[in-house]
């Protein structure tokens, strides 16, 4: 392990954009982390754990602390029953590695948030999800350093304070713990939710009824390729925004002035997508020198090459003045921005 100096951050983020970082640090086992949080609270920086670097929009400035690269890697079953099987995946593994693991010993559970990018380590943090699927409806336990003590804490469902996209470790937890590893309670024999409108067309048109869990994987992953950008090609960090949920008075009123609005009822919670406003405002397709909006998903905000942060920015205001203009809503962003 060596602490690395004046690392540029652009290289570790899939949207290509930051400026160096003054410390970086690539760890793969516990007792390095730990002697890097020795050296960091001795040294009075301040530290930024990355994990695949796929929901980060790092400051052109860059950052003065340290930042701690997360490669611990492992994934193990660690019980089981007829029913149920407890899965622990280190941080540092890719989340869709973790997701192929468990389809390939037929396990049900994680197969809708295929081929999600980033780490399991950044996983409960913003409750990743997918299809109709978070990570809260499998989610068992966790480990975590505190950064603070360097002591090792854990976290069950009701402790992670799981919501859409967020969690504890995005609130009054930020930038306190280092993720260790996650557990997942998963199926031997499980239902699989297709119900959702991308999916449903993808049965429809192969005449598949019942598909398995690689076929569904297969329906997913082709899905993604369809809408999303692939950062090796257009950098990008997935959806800008998170889907904003509005009040019911607010929608009865949208609905009537538009009668194609999209939305999605759950528990009570009316959420519009927000790809859907940022489209009816015209921005779909955009672009705005280096920057710009993704053709065919107006929630992703795409880095023509060489876009700062700062262009970023400038079009993330002009995204939530038009839609704030005219839809009254507030858009908030999902993006992690240093
Ligand atoms: N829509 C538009 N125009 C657009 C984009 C979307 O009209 O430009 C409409 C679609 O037609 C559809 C609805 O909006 O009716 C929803 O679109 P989509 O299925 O593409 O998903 P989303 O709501 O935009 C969310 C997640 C994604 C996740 C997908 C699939 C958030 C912030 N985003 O996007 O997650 O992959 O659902 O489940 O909740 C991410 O978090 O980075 C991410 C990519």
């Amino acid at each position: 392990m060596e602490i690395l100096k004046d690392i540029k951050l652009n290289n570790y983020s899939t949207f290509k954009i930051g400026g160096p970082a003054d410390f970086f640090v690539i760890i793969e086992k516990k007792s390095e982390l730990l002697e890097v949080i020795n050296w960091a609270n001795k040294n009075k920086k301040e530290i930024f754990v990355l994990g695949g670097g796929s929901n980060v929009l790092f400051s052109d400035m860059g950052f003065s602390g340290i930042v701690i690269k997360n490669e611990m890697k492992g994934i193990e079953i660690v019980s089981e029953n007829e029913q149920e099987v407890i899965v622990r995946s280190y941080s540092g593994e890719l989340w869709s590695k973790l997701v192929y693991f468990t389809i390939e010993k037929n396990l049900y559970g994680l197969e809708n948030t295929f081929y999600i990018p980033g780490t399991v380590g950044a996983s409960p943090v913003q409750n990743i999800g997918a299809y109709g699927v978070e990570l809260k409806d499998v989610f068992y336990n966790l480990a975590a350093i505190n950064l603070e003590t360097g002591q090792e804490e854990y976290f069950n469902l009701r402790d992670c304070q799981f919501g859409y996209r967020d969690s504890i470790f995005k609130r009054v937890l930020k930038g306190k713990y280092f993720i260790l590893w996650v557990e997942m309670k998963l199926k031997r024999k499980g239902e699989l939710k297709l119900d959702y409108s991308d999916i449903q067309r993808t049965l429809n048109e192969r005449d598949l009824v019942e598909p398995n869990l690689k076929q569904l994987i297969e329906i997913i992953r082709e899905i993604r390729d369809q809408k999303l950008p692939n950062p090796a090609v257009l950098p990008n960090a997935g959806s800008f925004f998170k889907n904003p949920i509005i009040k019911a008075d607010l929608f009865e009123e949208l609905k009537n002035q538009y009668p194609d609005l999209k939305y999605f009822v759950n528990n009570d919670e009316i959420k519009i997508p927000a790809g859907w406003l940022i489209e009816k405002c015209g921005f779909k397709g955009r672009r705005f020198g280096a920057v710009g909006v993704y053709e065919k998903q107006a929630l992703i905000i795409v880095n023509h090459g060489g876009a700062t942060q700062k262009d970023v920015l400038e079009l993330v205001e002009q995204i939530k003045s038009e839609v704030k203009d005219n839809f009254k809503i507030d858009l908030e962003e999902e993006v992690n921005i240093l």
